[in-house]
């Protein structure tokens, strides 16, 4: 099969185009033939070495998390899934195995969804990673509830377009932090209160919308950006950070300070243990049109240093995909 492949840790230059052996699937395992490949921000922390604190890296190694495309072969005592189903899946990458950037790849089967056919690869290929850190973030372990006042920091970014369109269906009152450019995008989308960082003081804005302090606080950035995030949160309200390896801060250190103001603080990693009911619920509210997915860039495969380049920067609005061949 053909691949983008790394041979050693680095920038954009070390993705390179090979061809490997076809993976075959084992027990309980689905090998997915893949027709877009998602991208997120923590590819190019992959390629850069930053996951070397979690596995040791085989090259050459393929990287990415996100997959959409069609069954092209199950192992022993896979039972749900059969040969041409159309699916996404986050892969077995978060497990060590090798990625989605790639003609084949593997995951475990409660970790692949099927797809509506209403919903397209490219847009299911957006999905895994995004959505699920998304959703676990706001409810499986923020316990976002309706009516309650809920801000986004970064909600015009992969995860943060997902976030703000979940919290809004499920009936909070949401506002987002973006740039300037974004502005329209996110007030489109419906979004309460939409705060131009660029222009405006988070903490003002946020004293003004929610007098009494924030129910709900999802960083999706980073804690440089929002150093007083704490100081938005009422007491006895929930404060999640999406962990960025690349600007956390010290997380003991924040998990005391807010004990102390009766502050709820969540580092939520994404979990992909058996995810594919959660993506399949997802993939179906946007197959019915009740979300509508956030924009999303596509490359082709062999330009994926490219994407890396521009997600790099930090300031992609939505999503973004690689074209890696559509099943015929
Ligand atoms: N631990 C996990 O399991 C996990 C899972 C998913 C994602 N993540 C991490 O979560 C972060 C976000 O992921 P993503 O996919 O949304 O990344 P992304 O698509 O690159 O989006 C990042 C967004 O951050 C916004 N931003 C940049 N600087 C900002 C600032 N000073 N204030 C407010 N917003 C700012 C940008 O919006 P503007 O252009 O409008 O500024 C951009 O759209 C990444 O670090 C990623 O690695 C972690």
């Amino acid at each position: 099969m053909y691949a983008m492949i790394i041979r050693r840790t680095g920038g954009p230059e070390v993705l390179e185009y090979a061809e490997l052996e076809t993976p075959q699937p084992g027990p309980g395992e689905v090998l997915v033939q893949v027709a877009y490949a998602g991208i997120n921000p923590a590819d190019w922390k992959n390629r850069q070495g930053y996951l070397e604190q979690y596995r040791p890296y085989r090259f050459p190694y393929i990287i990415g998390f996100d997959a959409a495309g069609v069954v092209a072969a199950v192992g022993d005592g896979v039972t749900g899934l059969t040969v041409g189903d159309r699916v996404c899946t986050p892969t077995n990458h978060g497990q060590g195995g090798q990625g989605s950037y790639a003609q084949y790849t593997l995951a475990n089967e409660d970790r692949v969804a099927r797809i509506p056919a209403a919903l397209g690869f490219r847009e299911a290929a957006a999905l895994p990673v995004a959505a699920l850190t998304a959703w676990q973030g706001l409810f499986d372990r923020g316990g976002l509830e309706r009516g309650q006042r809920a801000l986004i920091h970064g909600g015009s970014g992969g995860l943060g377009g997902f976030a703000v369109q979940f919290a809004r269906w499920a009936g909070a009152r949401v506002a987002a932090t973006c740039s300037t450019p974004n502005v329209d995008y996110l007030r489109e989308l419906g979004i309460e209160r939409v705060i131009d960082y660029r222009r405006e003081n988070i903490a003002a804005a946020i004293a003004d919308w929610a007098p009494g302090g924030l129910d709900y606080l999802m960083d999706a950035v980073g804690v440089s950006t929002l150093p007083d995030g704490l100081d938005l949160v009422r007491p006895g309200g929930t404060f999640v950070s999406i962990p960025t390896l690349v600007d956390d801060g010290d997380i003991p250190a924040a998990a005391e300070a807010a004990a102390q103001r009766g502050v709820r603080r969540v580092f939520s990693t994404m979990d992909d243990t058996a995810c594919a009911a959660t993506l399949e619920k997802i993939a179906g509210l946007l197959a019915s049109g009740e979300l509508t997915l956030p924009p999303i860039r596509e490359f082709a495969l062999r330009d994926v240093a490219e994407a890396h380049r521009i997600l790099q920067q930090g300031h992609n609005r939505g999503k973004m995909v690689l074209r890696v061949a559509e099943p015929g």
